[in-house]
């Protein structure tokens, strides 16, 4: 009997835990179909690049960090620029990539990816793409689940940089500003600070004042506190003031942003009794092997977004949401991003401990 063919493409930043739902959709697929996993995203489906996924093959990298498919986040398909801005493939490449899918006979493509690769596979279904979703980024910020894999491991990264900052603020005294990843969403500041015990949070959805953070310091040392380890989200901003970027990305690429906590410790500096490092954590947040929770949770969507491939149910995006896996519309998971509110319940709970979140 022929098999059925169809398509994988993880596209966007890589994240821990992408080869492992390349092997669970592989394995759960099962014996009736050839499963094509196309190079760096989108362009592999443009550019004919792909390799005829393996079960041995994956199954020996399923706990392996990266992606062996390997990724961009520029190229002929960006999903979205940043801060609001969307931005669409140009007609004749998806035209082209439609005539490819169509000459390999693929019944349909499992698109793996956060908010910009989502969106992108979203608008590909009106080219008569037939897709499923798999929600990934370490950022957590896709709407409709609780958590999107990769955060988990994330979030341990940076608690356990921050465990290292405490002992090292002690011994000097110091301010010690860690800045985490997660774009215009707080979640990785905020569940890692809770984590790592950060006095201070700041995070995009609350906006800070540098008067705040300056006064929370002297607080403390009144009653001895003498050192405060402080998480800061890339995305923080202070009231009335603007994101910090690295550079403003491209036609094709996203904004990228960076250095709030050098901002942040060169006005702690003012003050001749504060000494304030930065440490920006960086892509260490996205290398290395998924951690437990994210290797099950790569797994069940995996699984998952199999099954709803073998019925057909084109246009859904696998979620997890109050500890089961669920469908909901790729479509709306890609209207807007998911941030933190800052008046949830973790967020009262973090302040009444003690956290200040710089407002
Ligand atoms: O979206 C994931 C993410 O790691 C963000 O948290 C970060 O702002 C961005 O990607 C970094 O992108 P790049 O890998 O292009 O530097």
């Amino acid at each position: 009997m022929m098999k059925k063919r169809v398509g994988v493409i993880n596209s966007g930043g890589d994240c821990p835990g992408l080869n492992t739902v390349i092997d669970a959709i592989v394995k759960s697929l099962g014996n009736d179909y050839e499963v094509l996993g196309f190079f760096k995203g989108f362009e592999g489906l443009l550019d004919n690049d792909y390799i005829i996924l393996d079960r041995n093959y994956t199954s020996e990298h399923r706990w392996i960090g990266g992606t062996f498919l390997k990724s961009v986040n520029k190229g002929h398909f960006p999903g979205k620029l940043g801060h609001g801005q969307t931005t669409k493939a140009e007609d004749d490449v998806i035209k082209q990539a439609f005539v490819n899918y169509n000459a390999l006979n693929l019944e349909g493509l499992f698109i793996i990816g956060g908010d910009g690769t989502l969106s992108m596979a979203s608008s590909l279904m009106e080219y008569g793409f037939k897709v499923i979703g798999v929600p990934k980024s370490i950022d957590n910020d896709l709407m409709f689940t609780d958590f999107t894999f990769g955060f988990h491991t994330a979030i341990e990264v940076a608690s356990d940089a921050l465990d290292k900052l405490h002992t090292t603020a002690t011994s000097h005294d110091r301010v010690m500003i860690l800045e985490v990843m997660g774009r215009d969403a707080g979640w990785i500041g905020l569940y890692s600070g809770i984590a790592g015990g950060a006095n201070m949070i700041l995070i995009p959805e609350i906006p800070f004042k540098y008067e705040n953070i300056l006064e929370f310091i002297l607080k403390r040392r009144r009653f001895k506190r003498m050192s405060t380890v402080i998480v800061v989200s890339e995305g923080a901003v202070p009231l009335d003031g603007e994101v910090t970027l690295k550079n403003n990305g491209g036609q094709s690429s996203e904004v990228l942003l960076g250095g709030v906590s050098e901002q942040i410790a060169r006005y702690l500096n003012q003050n001749e009794d504060i000494e304030a490092r930065a440490t920006v954590l960086g892509h260490l947040q996205r290398g290395g092997s998924p951690n437990s929770f994210d290797r099950i949770l790569s797994t069940l969507y995996g699984a998952e977004s199999a099954n709803l491939f073998k019925d057909r149910k084109f246009g859904k995006m696998v979620a997890y949401k109050n500890n089961e896996i669920i469908e909901v519309e790729i479509a709306d998971a890609v209207k807007h991003l998911k941030n933190v509110d800052p008046k949830s319940q973790i967020i009262n709970e973090a302040r009444s401990v003690g956290i200040d979140f710089g407002d």
